[in-house]
């Protein structure tokens, strides 16, 4: 049957076989105007399904499988979190709305003000921050601000371990402040007799993630915010690691003096391949006059914005944050409950306990530095390279031949071939096993086979510095002579 006559010039056009000119609107530039229709493959919609859906299939995600990237946490994202995000009342609303308007918004966004505080033991939060390395910088603009405010301008250093996280020392100095790196004691933990020589009063700041990047509980904490604070300088909470420790310590209550925390993976917001994020900062009653504007209120029984506050770093964020992942943050908080999170902590050190120990079963690979580990784990592949010239890089790609997700690799610097591991409370205990079984059956395999590896996969091993230092960003279609 042939179609309406009608409709084939528009079907021609949309199709791409129209090799007659198309009339542009006189708006594009000559020099900018396609001269004839693009060549796209004319398929039908099942092929276009398929094609798009076979490509969808490619990606691998926390849905997926295990996907146990330490520090970077992948962990489980509700789906009614996504559900209520994408109510109209909230997704349609535009950030120019009267506040009269967004009433309801605003009242989510005082309460998760509030709950974070209390979570984290702090006197004030915001939320305007984009992401956890947004609100490292912001910290350290409030360290400066509060230093600059009581003629402390001499306060130019910020001492942070090798341990810390690489978005810390790229903040510090980003914020126009020194780096003093700490090395860490064979423990694997902050050197307090080391970090008592360093302090001076050039320290503007401290900043440590509680239990670190090792995945190793900072028992000295107090000892070191007294240090810390002694020498006149502010004790700063990388809070990434909060899913290690809610409900059960808070960092206000170690001495921390600024907070982070990571709403994108904490509490549960999706993340990853550069979605949005959030990362409030929650400050203590010192530093609360600081805090960006515009500051959120509640007058009676009405929540507003108010920027009424002349010492404030001012505004570090287009609108009031990412309100989205915000949401997504409430929904789960009064989802879990105060008992949900603390057991959700709990859970995720069992975890990471747990699958540490099965690794470490059998040979292959080793644990440096102190045993107890909190969310995370990180082992070192160093004797797989010794002895068989596998490198951690390789353990990571064969892992993708095997459908699972590699761990977070080479970080931190002061383990060789590190391999850091986070499972998450998420996983359920026979996928810990299959992925410790699945380590044990890499160590002992062939060597040529691991370093060659993946060998399942669509893309094989790609040229990563290449592609993260010339990124191809535009398609060009391949014409069948050049193929
Ligand atoms: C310990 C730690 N600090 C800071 C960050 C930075 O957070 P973001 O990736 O949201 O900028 C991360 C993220 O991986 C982290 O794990």
């Amino acid at each position: 049957m042939s179609l309406p006559s009608v409709q084939e010039p528009l079907l021609n056009k949309i199709s791409g076989t129209d090799q007659k000119q198309v009339k542009i609107p006189k708006k594009i530039p000559e020099s900018l105007r396609r001269t004839k229709a693009i060549n796209i493959p004319n398929l039908d919609e099942t092929q276009i399904i398929r094609h798009f859906h076979h490509l969808s299939q490619r990606n691998f995600g926390i849905d997926t499988g295990i996907y146990p990237l330490g520090s970077c946490t992948m962990k489980y994202n509700p789906k009614i979190n996504e559900e209520i995000a994408s109510w109209p009342q909230f997704s349609c609303l535009h950030p120019h709305q009267h506040e009269s308007t967004i009433q309801g918004t605003l009242q989510m966004m005082y309460e998760l003000e509030n709950m974070l505080s209390e979570l984290t033991g702090m006197d004030a939060f915001t939320l305007q921050p984009a992401a956890g390395a947004h609100g490292e910088f912001l910290g350290m603009l409030l360290a400066r601000t509060y230093h600059q405010n009581n003629n402390d301008s001499k306060r130019v250093d910020v001492i942070t371990p090798d341990t810390s996280h690489g978005t810390n020392p790229a903040s510090i100095s980003m914020a126009g402040f020194n780096v003093v790196e700490i090395p860490s004691t064979e423990e694997g933990t902050v050197d307090v007799s080391l970090l008592k020589k360093t302090v001076s009063e050039r320290t503007a700041c401290f900043m440590l993630t509680n239990p670190n990047t090792l995945g190793i509980f900072e028992s000295d904490i107090l000892e070191i915010a007294d240090i810390v604070h002694d020498a006149g300088g502010l004790l700063y909470y990388d809070g990434a690691n909060m899913n290690a420790i809610m409900g059960k310590v808070r960092p206000g209550d170690m001495g921390f003096d600024i907070v982070h925390l990571n709403l994108h993976k904490t509490f549960s917001s999706p993340h990853g391949g550069g979605g949005p994020g959030s990362g409030p900062i929650g400050v203590s009653k010192r530093l609360i006059p600081f805090l960006p504007v515009p500051r959120i209120q509640k007058k009676k029984d009405t929540y507003g914005f108010t920027y009424d506050h002349p010492q404030s770093v001012g505004k570090i964020k287009g609108f009031y944050g990412n309100v989205d992942v915000l949401l997504r943050a409430y929904t789960y908080i009064l989802m879990m409950g105060a008992n949900g999170l603390q057991k959700a902590s709990e859970i995720a050190v069992l975890n990471a306990n747990y699958l540490k120990k099965k690794i470490l079963e059998k040979p292959g690979f080793d644990l440096p530095f102190r045993d107890l580990r909190k969310h995370e784990f990180v082992l070192s592949a160093e004797e797989l390279r010794k002895n068989k010239k596998v490198r951690a890089m390789d353990v990571a790609k064969r892992l993708l031949d095997y459908g699972v997700h590699p761990p977070t690799m080479y970080f931190p610097l002061i383990v060789k071939e590190a391999l850091m591991i986070e499972p998450t409370e998420t996983e359920p205990k026979n996928a810990l096993d299959e992925y410790a079984q699945i380590l044990h059956k890499i160590a002992s395999e062939d060597a040529e086979i691991v370093k060659s590896a993946p060998s399942n996969t669509v893309v094989g091993r790609v040229d990563e510095v290449n592609a993260t230092r010339n990124p191809v960003l535009t398609w060009k279609q391949i014409k069948e002579s050049e193929k």
